[in-house]
This record gives C-alpha cells, structure tokens and sequence, in this order.
C-alpha cells in the first residue's frame, strides 16, 4: 500500500532545523567506494530510499556495506562502511539503474576497476528524456569501445587500460562530470575534462576522491584535470549539507511567514544566487555563521520576480517548483524559464488545482499570483521536488490537504515530517487504503 501525507491547515514554521547529508552528494561519493582498494568510511550520510538503492547496487556488486542503522541519531546522517576491495560482478541491471538514475554514474569506476562494464541505460524520467551521450562519448574519448544491446550500455577498455583524455563536454552534466572524474583516477595518465559541471556536489567529490589520495585538481570551475594514479586508499568523509533541502524550508519560511533557524551547510557558498533572489523577494536572512542563518520575512510587501534555472552558479532546477509556489502568492506577475530538463513543470497542475494561477508556455511557466492563493485539495506527488513543492503549499491552505504518492519525497528528503512537526506543522504520514 502507498502512502499519503496529510496536512491540517495552515502553520508558521517556527524554530530550528538541522540540515541533512546531500542526497546528489552522497549518491555519487558511495559509488567512489567502488575505486576503492581499502574501506571508505563515510559520515553524514543521509536516510533515503535513493541511498537504500544504490547500497543495494554496490552489494550486487560484490561490496561489502556496513551500516550504523540507529535511527534515533535523527538529523546526524548515518555512518557507512563501504569496502569494494573483492568485487563480484560488472553488470548493473535494470531493475536498479530505472529506479534511480543516478546509479549510471557506477560505469566509470567499473570500467576503472574491470576494464569492462555492463549498465542498464536508465530510460527516461518524469523530469524528461535525459540522454547519456556526453557521458559515451568522454568514455570513447578515453580509449573505450561501446555497443548498446538489448538496453544495456556494453563497454570495455581497449588494451585493458583507460587512457588519459583532453574532454570537452557539449554542455554541463553534473553525472557526466562525476562519472568520468571517478574513472580517470584510475586511468592511465591526465584526464582534462573542459565545460565541466561547477555544482558544489562535485567539489564534495573530488575532496572524497583526494582523500582517498586521487589527484583531482579545479573541481567547482569549468576546467577539471585528473591526473591519474595507480589505487586508492583506505579513507573517511563527512559528505556535506544538502543545499536543496535547505532552500526548500527557506522558501517555506517566507511562505509560512515564519522565522526559521537552518544549520549544517555552507550557505554562502553553496546557495548565494538562491539566496540573493529570495532577498530580493523580500525575505530577511542573517548570517549567524558559515554554516548557520536565520531566516523570515522583511517588513516590505513580497516582491515577484523573473528566474531563469541554470547550471551552477545559477538559479537550481532542483528549486524551480518550490519559488514557483511562493511567487503563487506573491501579488502580481513572475515567470519562471526552465532551461535544464524539458519536462518539470508536472507539479503545476496540482499547484493549479490548490489554487495557483500559474500557466506554461513551452519551457516558460506564467505566475499570476495571489496573497492568500492556496485552499486544501486532494493532490499527487509526481517528482521529488514537485511533492516538496505541494508540502509548502499544503502549510499556507485552511483544513486538511492530502498529497498521494509520498514515495518520491521518501527518496530525498530525511526526515521531513519530524523535522516540519517540530517547528510547528501537523503533518501525517499514513498509509493511502485507495493505492
Ligand atoms: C543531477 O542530475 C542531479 N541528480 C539532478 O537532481 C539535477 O536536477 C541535475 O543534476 C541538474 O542540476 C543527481 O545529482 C543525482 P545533468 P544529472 O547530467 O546528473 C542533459 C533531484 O531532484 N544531458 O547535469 O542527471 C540532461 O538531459 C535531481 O535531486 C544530456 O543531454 O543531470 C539535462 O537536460 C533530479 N546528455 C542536462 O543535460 C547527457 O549525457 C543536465 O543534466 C547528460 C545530460
């Protein structure tokens, strides 16, 4: 039976949250275990049904995972041991790469390991079509030969060894910068990828990777360079802060007009566009320190505005639904252009049928919003972040919504409903008797 969450009428959130591991962080992190000749302990790994998937692939593999499970260490991440040093297999099935995309990112250090890999192509998601071409075709660049059969990505190393390669992506990809960062650590020679992904998930990376003595040198710029090495070594990460969890109980803070306290990430350095466009909004967030704020609404009246999603250093896609809520009610016109994924505006009719005004015109979503615009309704998750979207919705409408489909929340967001109930929400979370 799938669950529902069940929200009862409108609340300002109030108080302090700690911020979890990064979901995008520590995804591709537990896939680096894999290069590993030794154990990778890593902390401040968050509990997630994504994180469940992927152990669940590593230990196909031939990875031997040991979990500390104590799950009243609420709001601490769990602390993981992965030792990949007698892997089993090379074949990534379907049946895992389509729950959770990600997972392609274990090509990489497979074709590091074995100098051969089979991985399922992931297929499309409810976001769009996402292709894997940039990832391929760096892959060939390094010396691999690649055939797709019968939905699978067949490849294998020429002589044996990956060799060093100059890259130049067509355009960023965060998973195609992390796949071939992982396998030119252990290629042979210099992997210089340029127009790589700038997203503070890769610097998190690189900074594993380096632990584990990989000379991984301007992760977080354009212009990534590998230099590789022989094996890599036994070593401990604490994964950092997820900024979009952050970003998301920001904007519930203005929405809520309520005053929230947020620890446990770089802010500053992790969320400045976010942060500049919410202040123009018109919230008021304080810098308590690097890894503290505090933020509520201004004195003046909330402000529309027009957001462009793009990649880092630019406005996040992964926060695209949760300012579209805000600029719901917020009086007056905004617009929102979606320029990374074709398909992510899924959570606006549900937002539409709570009381948004929100139309789209191809890739451009028109907000007419509305002070006060949210009244309850029976509503669907459809992606992870549409369903956090239709939360903050639920904590501004009177009585009781009801979102379906929670399962998409249960794969990034920890804790959600404690960490709601504790400043102030009335969030259930029960089985739906109707899925
Ligand atoms: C990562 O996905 C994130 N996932 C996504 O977070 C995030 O939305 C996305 O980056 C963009 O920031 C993880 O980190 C696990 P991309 P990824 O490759 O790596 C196109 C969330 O809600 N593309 O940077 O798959 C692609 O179709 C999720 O947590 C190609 O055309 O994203 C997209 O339009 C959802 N060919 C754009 O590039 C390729 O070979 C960016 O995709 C690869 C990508």
């Amino acid at each position: 039976m799938l669950k529902k969450i069940v929200l009862s009428g409108k609340t300002k959130l109030n108080g302090e949250i700690k911020i979890s591991g990064a979901k995008n962080a520590a995804l591709p992190i537990i896939v680096s275990s894999l290069l590993c000749n030794g154990t990778l302990k890593l902390s401040n790994i968050p509990h997630l049904l994504d994180i469940t998937t992927l152990i669940y692939l590593l230990t196909h593999l031939g990875v031997k995972v040991r979990v500390d499970g104590d799950l009243s260490n609420k709001g601490n991440g769990k602390v993981m041991e992965l030792n990949a040093e007698s892997l089993t297999g090379y074949n990534a099935p379907y049946s895992i790469v389509s729950q959770m995309r990600a997972s392609f990112i274990v090509l990489g250090p497979l074709l590091a390991r074995f100098g051969k890999a089979e991985v399922s192509l992931p297929g499309g998601c409810a976001i769009g079509s996402r292709p894997v071409d940039i990832h391929l075709t760096a892959f060939e660049q390094m010396g691999v030969d690649i055939t797709i059969e019968e939905g699978y990505v067949k490849a294998s190393v020429k002589d044996g060894k990956l060799k060093g390669a100059n890259i130049e992506f067509r355009q960023p990809s965060v998973g195609a910068t992390q796949n071939i960062m992982m396998a030119a650590c252990l290629a042979e020679g210099i992997t210089r990828i340029s127009n790589a992904a700038m997203e503070p998930e890769i610097i998190d990376l690189a900074n594993c990777l380096n632990a584990m003595g990989a000379k991984v040198k301007g992760a977080g710029t354009l212009d990534i360079e590998i230099e590789g090495v022989k094996e890599l070594h036994s070593a401990e990460y604490s994964v950092m802060g997820d900024r979009i969890e952050a970003a998301s109980y920001m904007i519930g803070a203005i929405m809520t007009d309520g005053d929230l306290t947020l620890s446990g990430l770089d802010f500053y350095n992790t969320l400045e566009c976010v942060i500049e466009k919410l202040k123009y909004i018109g919230a008021d967030i304080e810098k308590i320190s690097d890894n503290k704020i505090r933020i509520k609404r201004g004195n003046g009246k909330l402000k529309p505005i027009d957001i462009i999603t793009e990649p880092y250093p630019g406005y996040p896609t992964d926060i695209q639904a949760q300012i579209m809520t805000l600029l719901s009610m917020i009086d007056g016109d905004s617009t929102i252009d979606e320029t990374i994924f074709e398909n992510r505006f899924m959570h606006v009719p549900e937002l539409n049928r709570m009381g948004a005004n929100i139309s789209i015109m191809g890739n451009k979503a028109v907000i007419e919003g509305k002070e006060n615009c949210f009244k309850n309704a029976q509503v669907m998750a459809t992606d992870l972040r549409a369903s956090v979207s239709l939360v903050l919705a639920g904590l501004c409408a009177e009585n009781k919504t009801e979102i379906g489909r929670i399962y998409h929340l249960e794969r990034g967001y920890e804790f959600l409903a404690n960490k709601l109930n504790g400043c102030g929400a009335n969030i259930e979370v029960m089985y739906d008797k109707n899925q």
